[in-house]
């Protein structure tokens, strides 16, 4: 272990009021350096925006195989899946995803979600109050990602407890585990029987894993993984960025006029949305071989926590990070991450946004909203109630 001057903080990533209230720890942390041993958590912190982004970049160095998360129970549960793996192994599975998931792919998708949009915005413009976490964003999103798939009916309204369960589950050990490992274990079993192989609609995703399945690229097991790691990963964090859209443009008078004035700036306004309030905060790469920065070395094979939502604020990188500016177009943000692991469904998000944003601009002079409410999760951060009426 490394010198006396080694930096190191007894934060607490991981407190209740962290979770509640992450940014002020994370500007402490990135204060205390660009490494950071985490007393707590036999793991070392990257708080600052060109760390997080070296590390990401460099999947040899920073190994996800090992898990994402910070406790053995998930992170085993998770192995090899598309996540919690290297390549070779994760490029097998990646290709499987991404094809479906690109921009042309998704285009035939457009219209239904800008109808969608639409109609539920229509339905919540009567100036009534609603809430924008279950009645607008949950609402609008999960059938997409199940649609994508081609799941069955059945059972699609129970995978919104189960991602959050994961996320949460990535934390360190604490008392909400084992409720987390339950729900993931659900989770398998809903994969397995309800969504098994001979329920899901053709030409949908889940077919094509599948198909992987039959020309020998993956096993069984690695498609139920991959099923797995998709439901997970496509549900809360858009709900959470649509949520945090409405309440800072609700909290922003003055950015929702300017983004009325000229909605050219929706797409960029989204990714400033998705900088200032990152839905996922932090996930964990183990590293392979003994890494130096800034006079500090992590040894290989420690724990280290990537702090995308940190680095998002980050002040070395971006001019008055605590504001919202929807004319900033934070285009490299590392929100999706970034390397081999980057987000495979951003198109997906991008596309549920912009037309939910459009929508309601088309509607919408202003948000009035009430007392928001917080998710409690290890790994996500955002709004579980935003009381909200929409003045037309
Ligand atoms: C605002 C919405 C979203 C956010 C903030 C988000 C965030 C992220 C982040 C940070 C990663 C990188 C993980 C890492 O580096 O270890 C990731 C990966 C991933 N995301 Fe998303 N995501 C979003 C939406 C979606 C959607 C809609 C889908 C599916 C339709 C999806 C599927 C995935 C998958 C499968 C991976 C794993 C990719 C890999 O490991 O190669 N995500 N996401």
């Amino acid at each position: 272990m490394p010198s006396t001057t080694l930096p190191s903080s007894d934060l607490d990533l991981f407190a209740t009021d962290t979770l509640l209230d992450p940014y002020p720890v994370y500007a402490s942390l990135r204060d205390a350096g660009p490494v950071v041993r985490l007393n707590r958590y036999d793991a070392w912190a990257l708080p600052r925006y060109e760390q997080v982004s070296t590390a990401l970049r460099d999947h040899e160095t920073f190994s996800s195989a090992s898990g994402v998360g910070f406790t053995d129970g998930l992170n085993k549960l998770m192995a090899g899946g598309v996540l919690a793996s290297d390549p070779p192994h994760h490029s097998t599975l990646r290709v499987i995803l991404s094809r479906m998931l690109m921009p042309r792919s998704l285009r035939d998708l457009g219209p239904t979600v800008t109808a969608v949009a639409e109609e539920i915005v229509d339905r919540l413009a009567d100036g009534t109050e609603f809430d924008a976490v279950s009645d607008l964003a949950e609402a609008f999103t999960p059938r997409f990602v199940a649609d994508l798939i081609g799941l069955p009916e059945e059972g699609r309204s129970q995978i919104l407890e189960f991602g959050a369960a994961t996320f949460d589950g990535l934390g360190p050990f604490g008392e909400r585990t084992p409720d987390a490992l339950r729900k993931q274990k659900t989770l398998l079993d809903y994969v397995s029987t309800t969504a098994a192989r001979d329920r899901l609609s053709e030409g949908g995703l889940g077919a094509r894993v599948w198909e992987a399945v039959d020309a020998g690229d993956i096993d069984e097991a690695a498609a139920i993984t991959l099923m797995m790691a998709f439901l997970v990963t496509g549900m809360d964090t858009t709900i959470l960025s649509l949520a945090a859209a409405v309440r800072l443009f609700a909290e922003h008078p003055d950015q929702w006029d300017a983004l009325r004035a000229d909605p050219s700036l929706v797409p960029t306004a989204y990714l400033e949305v998705l900088r200032i309030a990152s839905p996922v905060t932090v996930f964990s790469r183990v590293t392979t071989r003994d890494w130096e920065c800034d006079g500090v070395t992590i040894p290989a094979g420690d724990r280290v926590a990537v702090m995308f939502a940190s680095a998002n604020r980050d002040e070395r990188k971006w001019g008055d990070p605590e504001r919202f500016d929807i004319t900033r177009n934070p285009a490299d943000h590392l929100t999706f991450g970034v390397g081999i692991h980057a987000c495979v469904g951003q198109n997906l998000a991008k596309l549920e946004a912009q037309a939910l944003l459009t929508a309601l601009l088309a509607r919408v002079r202003r948000f009035e909203i009430g007392e928001p409410k917080f998710v409690v999760n290890n790994t996500l951060y955002g709004l579980s109630r935003l009381p909200c009426r929409i003045v037309t």
